[in-house]
Parts: C-alpha cells; sequence; structure tokens
C-alpha cells in the first residue's frame, strides 16, 4: 500500500506512518503520544484486526477498507476537544464527494451521490453508514491534550449486523480505493482543521456541519444507555450537542447516544 500525503499536509509538518496490518490505529495512536509523540502524525492502514468504534463497539476494518488516525497533542480544554470531531466530519465528508465525483468521471456518469452527516459524526450515504469516527482525548500533562481522530471507511465492503444500516463505497457504484482516499482526505483535515483553530472557529466548522446535516428538522430518536429522547432534529449546539424539541416543546440538548430518523426514530428504534 502506497499512502502518501498531499502538499497542504506536508506543508503542515504532518507525518505518515503506514501499516499492512494493525490492531487499531487509534490504540496505537495513543500509545505513541503517551510516549511522547506530540504530532501531527497519521497511523494509516487498510486492514485492522481489532478495531474500535464508538460507545466500546468493535469496528471491522477487513482488507480494503481505510482506517486512518491521526494524533495530535493541543493545549485545550476536553470540551472544546470534542468539537474537532466535526472539523473530522466535514474533512470526510468533502474528501468522500470530491473522490467519488472523480470516480463518477472516469467510469463517465452516474448520478452525483450526495454523502450526510448524522450525528455526531457518521458519514451516510443512500440512508447508509459508509464510515465512522472515534474521537479519544486523554491529558499527557498539565495543560496538554493527546487527541487522536480515528476514521473508518468501508471502501470495499461493509458489515451486515450494524445498529445502524451499513454499505460500502464499492456497494454504491463507487470505484475508489483506500489509497486516493486517505490523500483526499489528509488534505481536507489540514484544511478544516487550520479553519477550527483549537475551537476558536468551531462556529464557522458548525456552519459547514449543518449544511451537510442528514435529518435536519425531522423526526428522531436519541438512544443512550436504555433510554430514549424523541422528538425534531432542531440543531447542534455551540457545544456540539444534538438539539432535539420534544412534543410538549422542551428543548433538549444532549451530549452523547445513537441517533435514528424516521420510521426508526417514531417506533423508537433500539
Ligand atoms: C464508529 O463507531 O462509528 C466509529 C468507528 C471508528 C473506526 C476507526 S477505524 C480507524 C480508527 N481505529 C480504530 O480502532 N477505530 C477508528
Amino acid at each position: 500500500m502506497t499512502f502518501t500525503l498531499g502538499p497542504k499536509a506536508a506543508s503542515a509538518g504532518t507525518r505518515l506512518e503506514v501499516f499492512e496490518s494493525i490492531g487499531s490505529t487509534n490504540a496505537e495512536a495513543m500509545t505513541r503520544a503517551r510516549a511522547g509523540e506530540r504530532g501531527p502524525l497519521w497511523l494509516v492502514t487498510d486492514r485492522q484486526t481489532a478495531g474500535r468504534g464508538r460507545r466500546d463497539r468493535a469496528w471491522q476494518s477487513p482488507p480494503g477498507n481505510l482506517a486512518a488516525s491521526v494524533v495530535d497533542v493541543m493545549e485545550v480544554s476536553p470540551a472544546t476537544a470534542a468539537t474537532l470531531g466535526f472539523a473530522a466530519g466535514v474533512a470526510l465528508e468533502s474528501a468522500l464527494q470530491a473522490v467519488s465525483l472523480e470516480a463518477r468521471l472516469r467510469a463517465a456518469g452516474g448520478n452525483a451521490l450526495r454523502f450526510e452527516l448524522k450525528w455526531p459524526n457518521d458519514v451516510l450515504a443512500s440512508g447508509r453508514k459508509v464510515s465512522g469516527i472515534l474521537l479519544e482525548a486523554e491529558p499527557v500533562d498539565a495543560r496538554a491534550l493527546a487527541v487522536v481522530v480515528g476514521i473508518g471507511v468501508n471502501v470495499v465492503s461493509a458489515p451486515q449486523d450494524t445498529p445502524y444500516p451499513a454499505t460500502s463505497l464499492h456497494a454504491l457504484g463507487i470505484q475508489v480505493g483506500a489509497v486516493e482516499l486517505f490523500a483526499a482526505l489528509a488534505e481536507e483535515w489540514t484544511r478544516l482543521k487550520a479553519l477550527w483553530n483549537n475551537g476558536h472557529g468551531f462556529v464557522a466548522i458548525r456552519e459547514l456541519w449543518l449544511e451537510r446535516a442528514a435529518g435536519l428538522g425531522r423526526d428522531v430518536s436519541v438512544r443512550l444507555a436504555g433510554t430514549s429522547v424523541t422528538g425534531r432534529f432542531e440543531t447542534i449546539d455551540d457545544a456540539g450537542c444534538l438539539v432535539v424539541i420534544t412534543d410538549t416543546g422542551e428543548r433538549i440538548p444532549i451530549a452523547a447516544g445513537d441517533v435514528y430518523f424516521g420510521a426508526a426514530a417514531s417506533a423508537g428504534a433500539t
């Protein structure tokens, strides 16, 4: 695999390490930070054997899919670090849009595909999940946090038995490879992370995120630890919380959970 960084990433001083196979790029990135790595450093592979997802789920990364984590040490609060996930979502959506457009031009046709962001930072295509993001942060000294943003994309295949239906780029007719996608992602990440600017640019990131949001204004059900909140998806607030307006008009900001839309939301999907 010849993963490479494009010019923007390279000129931002970003480094890259490529693995033929690894347990989890997120776990390795945090191990490196504990050992003194300060980033920005991408760890990338097209095969993980112990991939980790949100909420302690496993993340399947069979050969050909993209698994990449970027580690950076920064002086921000954990709450600010959490908003970096939205920059990652926008970067990933932009990269997917760019490479899928190129793939369709190569294939001489086909309708352009719309990618959407499902809170907090999944990417959907045709209503199915094509990628997920896992953000982890840990203090490395009194002031600094190691922040690891891990991105997994179902390039060639998607798992079947998932809480939310999944698909892959190839199943959608987008013939791209992990290498091409990573190059675009690392460029977009460099751009969006600069815009995020240690959280000072979250206002702009939030706007970009909302332009790409799935289900805005629609019925949602947000489930966490056996309970659920059902209502209308109003917006995300300036901390990145999902804001739901219930039937009784109550405005509830939600910091964590799994989102379901439409019929699944009305049925209180599990
Ligand atoms: C989710 O549950 O949707 C988040 C999935 C995140 C998976 C990526 S793959 C690269 C990085 N390494 C991991 O172990 N997890 C993240």
